[in-house]
C-alpha cells in the first residue's frame, strides 16, 4: 500500500489552461511521461492512438493552420482569428493524443477507452512531475477538415490536446460526484 500514491490521487486537479505558465516538461520530462502514458490498459495490445508534440514555433504554425481552418468554416472576428491563431501557445507543451482505432476483433469503442486512459495518464504523470495540465478537446473534436490539417487520417481523431505548463497554485477543489447516486454494491 503506498499513501502517497493514494493522497496524490485524492488530490490532484486539473489546472486550466489560462493559469498555466512556463516551464514546461523537458524532452526528457516528457518523454517520461509519454512513457507512463503508454502504459494504459489495451485489449490485444494494438496500441491504438499516438501522439504529436506540440512546442516551440510549432505552437504557432500548427495555430494558425487550425486558425485558416476555422475561417473557413465561419466568419470569425478579428479577435477570434487572434485566439485561434494563438490557442497552442498558452501553454509551453501541448500533446495532442490521437486516437488511432483499427478495423478488428477488438472493438473500437474499446480502442478508443483506451486512448482515453492515455490522456488522463498523462493528466497523472504531468502533475507527478509537478507539472500543471488540463485536457481538453474543443472544436477540432470529429471535425475531419481540422484533423486532415493536423495530419490525421480519416480513420483518427484527436482523443485530446493535454496542456502541460507550471502554476503558481494547486486550484481548489471541484465538486465531486456522490457516491450514494452512483455506486450500486452487489453483495449477494
Ligand atoms: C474528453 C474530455 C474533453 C474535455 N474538453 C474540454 C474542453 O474542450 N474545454 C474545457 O474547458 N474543458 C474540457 N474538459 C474538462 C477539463 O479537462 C476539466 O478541467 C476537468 O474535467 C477538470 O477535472 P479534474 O480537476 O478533476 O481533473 C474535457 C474533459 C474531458 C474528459
Amino acid at each position: 500500500m503506498s499513501q502517497a500514491v493514494l493522497d496524490f490521487m485524492h488530490n490532484r486537479r486539473s489546472v486550466l489552461i489560462k493559469n498555466m505558465t512556463a516551464p514546461g516538461p523537458d524532452t526528457s520530462q516528457l518523454a517520461d511521461i509519454l512513457t507512463i502514458a503508454s502504459r494504459v490498459p489495451d485489449h490485444r495490445k494494438l496500441e491504438p492512438w499516438r501522439f504529436l508534440v506540440i512546442q516551440g514555433d510549432a505552437r504557432a504554425r500548427l495555430g494558425q493552420v487550425l486558425a485558416e481552418v476555422k475561417g473557413k468554416q465561419q466568419a470569425l472576428e478579428p479577435e477570434q482569428l487572434l485566439a485561434e491563431q494563438q490557442t497552442f501557445l498558452r501553454a509551453p507543451v501541448v500533446v495532442a493524443v490521437v486516437a488511432s482505432p483499427i478495423e478488428h476483433k477488438t472493438p473500437r469503442t474499446e480502442q478508443i477507452l483506451s486512448a482515453g486512459a492515455v490522456c488522463q495518464h498523462i493528466n497523472i504523470a504531468a502533475a507527478a512531475h509537478g507539472f500543471a495540465s488540463q485536457w481538453v478537446t474543443g472544436w477540432t473534436f470529429e471535425n475531419p477538415e481540422a484533423e486532415a490539417a493536423l495530419g490525421l487520417s480519416e480513420y483518427e481523431f484527436i482523443a485530446g490536446y493535454l496542456y502541460i505548463g507550471s502554476s503558481e497554485e494547486q486550484p481548489s477543489d471541484r465538486k465531486r460526484p456522490d457516491l450514494t447516486d452512483k455506486v450500486t454494491w452487489l453483495s449477494d
